[in-house]
């Protein structure tokens, strides 16, 4: 299926614009992040889930106003020849959804005994090769380098220009501290000056314990320590004063033993939906003289993957997020799924919907639920990170079901009104803010935003430039080759 097939790799190449991109883009990078591809035919074990592709990440340099420099390279090769193989170490790696044929602790019990497994899956021995994980959902160059995350606990640091795999690590290497636990949110987040990280490190087991923290110049601060029933969070959100973690619905069945007895995250994850169930919020404070008296709050049922934004009102947080009537999305996301059924796939719907936490009570201020106002892959203007922003721009699906996603919305939270870029056999992915420098810093229209979309009738790919405030394209950088349906980006300078 197109979007889903092995990609080559593919060496620099120069690519020229349609018309002059903007100076101030010039100099910067857009790194991409998603699967290369769901392995070939006559691999001996199969992937079934769409988020567990080998991951490939691509490099768009702008060299000038008219060229860009592109490159994409497979960051999990030695994973991908396991694969190839149906090699027994597979009964070590932990994937997202189930593999074919399935290796079960109890199936390769042999294997086990033989070579024992680690408790979590926090991939770090040593000696391993660093493409040995497949960690592709977000990519960003931070303080550390460029750093590819997923939502468990391991890293893959990678040459910014190369793309090569250079290592790997995980949290429980910094300052002694246990975080030992198997899950993290891929979306981490950053205090503004990018310095201090934030995360939270999840360890399954009889009482699930999450470990709230900070991380600066590799030193890691505990905030908070607390049980509480194990969840897939895959983000979380963060204001100028705090840490704050919504337990949605997306449960770990007895205390996550399904994760290591399947081999697999989404048959640890309990299908069944209560929608009389409240979703607890842990609002932390970020000094650590204070975090420990934590607040939590409660509110309606529903399921994430992305939060958008938060900032304080009356010191109290308010809280974007993209949410999800119940968590069947997940399940929904096999590949059979996507090859046989796209319209069953386009079915769940995530919609901006905004909670402000007061008095105990996380209260929906507003959710923009009509149908093809639907939104995922969410992105604001990175200026108003924290601050109170009109717009959110998302990939957006119009119910053709012929691919996953067929437009770019962009949702103004004041008015409800949609703005929606649409082009026909068009698949664009997430679409990334990137502000002009020279703008006046309250105009949060000013800049362009940046979207690889993948066109379903040629097979290539283009990286499209778009006025955010008319949702047009202002330029296009026309590919030979084509990006696979992706998850994120990030731009840097
Ligand atoms: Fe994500």
């Amino acid at each position: 299926m197109l979007g889903l097939d092995t990609n080559p790799d593919c060496a620099p190449v120069l690519l020229k614009s349609s018309t002059e991109l903007p100076e101030y883009l010039v100099g910067g990078t857009l790194y991409r992040t998603g699967p290369g591809g769901v392995g070939d035919s006559a691999d001996k074990m199969k992937i079934k889930h769409f988020f567990d592709g080998f991951t490939q990440n691509h490099r768009f340099h702008i060299k000038d106003t008219s060229t860009v420099e592109y490159a994409c390279r497979s960051s999990c090769n030695a994973l991908k020849q396991m694969y190839k193989e149906g090699s027994p170490d597979m009964a070590r790696v932990t994937s997202f959804g189930p593999r074919d044929p399935c290796q079960t602790y109890f199936q390769k019990f042999m294997s086990v005994v033989k070579m024992p497994l680690s408790e979590s899956n926090v991939k770090t021995d040593d000696g391993l090769p660093a493409d040995i994980v497949n960690v592709g959902v977000t990519i960003k160059r931070d303080i550390t380098g460029l750093v590819a995350r997923t939502d468990s606990n391991v890293f893959q640091i990678l040459d910014p220009v190369t793309l090569e795999p250079l290592t790997k690590y995980n949290y429980s290497k910094f300052s002694g501290q246990s975080l030992d636990g198997q899950l993290t949110a891929s979306h981490v987040e950053f205090s503004a000056d990018g310095k201090t990280e934030y995360n939270y490190n999840l360890k399954l087991g009889k009482m699930p314990e999450y470990v709230v923290f900070s991380k600066t110049d590799g030193h890691i601060t505990e905030l908070a320590r607390f049980q509480a029933p194990g969840t897939y969070l895959h983000s979380f959100w963060t204001t100028d004063k705090y840490v704050v973690l919504a337990l949605w619905q997306a449960e770990f069945w007895g205390g996550g033993i399904g994760v290591p007895l399947n081999k697999n995250v989404l048959q640890g994850i309990t299908q069944e939906w209560n929608s009389e169930r409240e979703t607890v919020f842990y609002v932390i404070d970020k000094d650590p003289s204070k975090s420990r008296d934590f607040k939590t709050y409660k509110g309606p049922a529903f399921f994430a993957f992305h939060t958008i934004n938060a900032f304080e009102q009356d010191g109290e947080p308010v809280l974007d997020v993209c949410t999800y009537d119940n968590n069947r999305v997940l399940f929904d996301f096999m590949l059979d799924k996507f090859k046989n059924d796209m319209a069953g796939v386009q079915k769940n719907k995530a919609f901006v919907t905004r909670f402000k936490l007061h008095d105990g009570l996380a209260q929906t201020v507003f959710c923009y639920d009509t149908p093809l106002a639907n939104l995922e892959l969410p992105t604001i203007n990175p200026r108003f990170q924290n601050k109170e922003h009109r717009y959110v721009y998302g990939v957006n699906m119009q119910d053709k079901g012929q691919f996953l996603f067929e437009a770019i919305i962009r949702m103004d939270l004041k008015t409800g009104e949609t703005l929606y870029f649409i082009e026909e056999d068009e698949t664009p992915g997430e679409a990334l803010f990137v502000p002009d420098p020279e703008s006046d810093e309250d105009d949060e229209l000013a800049g362009v935003l940046l979207s690889v979309s993948l066109n379903l009738k040629t097979g290539k790919s283009a990286l499209l430039v778009l006025d955010p405030a008319t949702m047009t394209v202002t330029a296009r950088v026309q590919m030979d080759s084509k990006v696979n349906y992706g998850f994120h980006g990030s731009w840097a300078m």
